[in-house]
C-alpha cells in the first residue's frame, strides 16, 4: 500500500485528506493519505525519515512551505521560482524532491472558470504580498501576463516582491487599491481576507470593468464577499477551492500513478465540510 500525508503545524483544518482519500477511493488505489501534525523544529528530522515512515511522498502546508524547499535533493523549476513547496516525493534512492504545484493550481482552475480571462491583455490587480500572492505571480507572469499591480498592507513587503519579479510587476500603495482597478481585466485577491474569522476584505469595484474576472483565493466561505460584490455588478468570478483542488492533482499523480480529475462532483464533496467547519 502506498502512503502519503499532509505535514503541517497546525494540520487538523486541512482538507488534503479528503481531496486524496476521494480520489484514491474513485480510483480504486490500495493508498492512504494521512495527517501529519510537525513541529518547525522537527521537521527536517521527519523529511529524513519520511521514507522510514512508509511514506513515498506529502504535502506540506504552513508554516513548513520554505524549510521543505531547502530540505530536498532537487526542485522544479516553479518551486525554486516561488521560494517554497508544497509538494515532496522520494525517488527509489529515498532522496527527497520538490514541486511547487500552487501556481499550477491557480492558473489551471482561472483558465477552466474564466477563459479568455487574458484575451485583452489589460493589466492585473493582485492584493496580497505572502506565500499564496508569490505562487500567483509567477503563475501569471509564466501565462502571459504583462503588467501585474501589486498592493498589501504592508507596503515592503509588495515593493519587494515586485522587485522580485522584474518590472512587469508595479507596487501600488495599499490605500490606493480601489482607483488602481481602473482598466485591470483580473482581481485576484491573494490575502487571507474574507476568511471566516477573519476581518473581511475592504475594497470598493466601482472602478474595475465590468467584464473583468475577480478571483478570490479565500473558499471559507466559498463565496466571499468580494466574490458576491463582483458577482452583483456582472463581473465573472473564481473561488478559491477550484485553486485547492488542481493544485492537489500533480501530487496524486506521482505518489500514486493516476492523473486524477477534478470534477463538480469532487468540488461538492470538499465544499459539504466547508460548511462544517
Ligand atoms: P500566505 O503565505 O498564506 O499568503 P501570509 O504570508 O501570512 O500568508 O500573507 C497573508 C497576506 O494577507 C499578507 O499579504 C497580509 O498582509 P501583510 O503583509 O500586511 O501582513 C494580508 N493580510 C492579513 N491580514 C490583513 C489585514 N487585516 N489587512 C490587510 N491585509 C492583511
Amino acid at each position: 500500500m502506498r502512503r502519503a500525508c499532509v505535514i503541517g503545524w497546525p494540520v487538523e483544518h486541512s482538507r488534503s485528506p479528503l481531496i486524496h482519500r476521494y480520489w484514491l477511493k474513485q480510483y480504486g488505489i490500495d493508498g492512504a493519505y494521512e495527517k501529519e501534525a510537525v513541529r518547525p523544529e522537527e521537521l527536517a528530522a521527519f523529511l529524513g525519515s519520511l521514507g522510514a515512515k512508509g511514506y513515498v511522498g506529502a504535502n506540506v502546508t504552513l508554516p513548513h512551505k520554505e524549510a521543505a524547499l531547502r530540505a530536498a535533493r532537487s526542485a522544479d523549476q516553479a518551486a525554486m521560482a516561488i521560494g517554497a513547496a508544497n509538494t515532496l516525493w522520494l525517488d527509489p534512492d529515498c532522496a527527497l524532491h520538490a514541486m511547487n504545484t500552487d501556481a499550477y493550481g491557480f492558473m489551471t482552475n482561472l483558465n477552466a472558470e474564466a477563459p479568455g480571462w487574458n484575451e485583452r491583455r489589460r493589466r492585473v490587480m493582485v492584493l496580497g504580498a505572502g506565500g499564496a500572492a508569490r505562487a500567483i505571480l509567477h503563475g501569471l507572469l509564466t501565462e502571459g501576463a504583462t503588467r501585474i499591480l501589486l498592493a498589501n498592507r504592508t507596503h515592503d513587503r509588495a515593493e519587494a516582491l515586485a522587485r522580485a519579479f522584474g518590472p512587469a510587476v508595479e507596487a501600488v500603495g495599499w490605500e490606493n487599491r480601489d482607483a488602481a482597478l481602473s482598466g485591470c481585466g483580473l482581481l485576484v485577491n491573494a490575502t487571507s481576507l474574507g476568511m471566516t474569522g477573519k476581518e473581511p476584505l475592504d475594497i470598493d469595484l466601482a472602478a474595475l470593468p465590468e467584464d473583468a474576472v475577480v478571483a478570490d483565493i479565500v473558499y471559507s466561505p466559498l463565496e466571499t464577499r468580494l466574490l458576491a460584490a463582483a458577482r452583483a455588478r456582472g463581473n465573472r468570478t473564481v473561488d478559491g477551492l477550484g485553486m485547492l483542488l488542481h493544485q492537489a492533482a500533480p501530487g496524486f499523480e506521482r505518489w500514486f500513478g493516476v492523473r486524477p480529475e477534478v470534477t463538480p462532483a469532487l468540488k461538492a464533496h470538499v465544499a459539504a465540510s466547508l460548511g462544517a467547519s
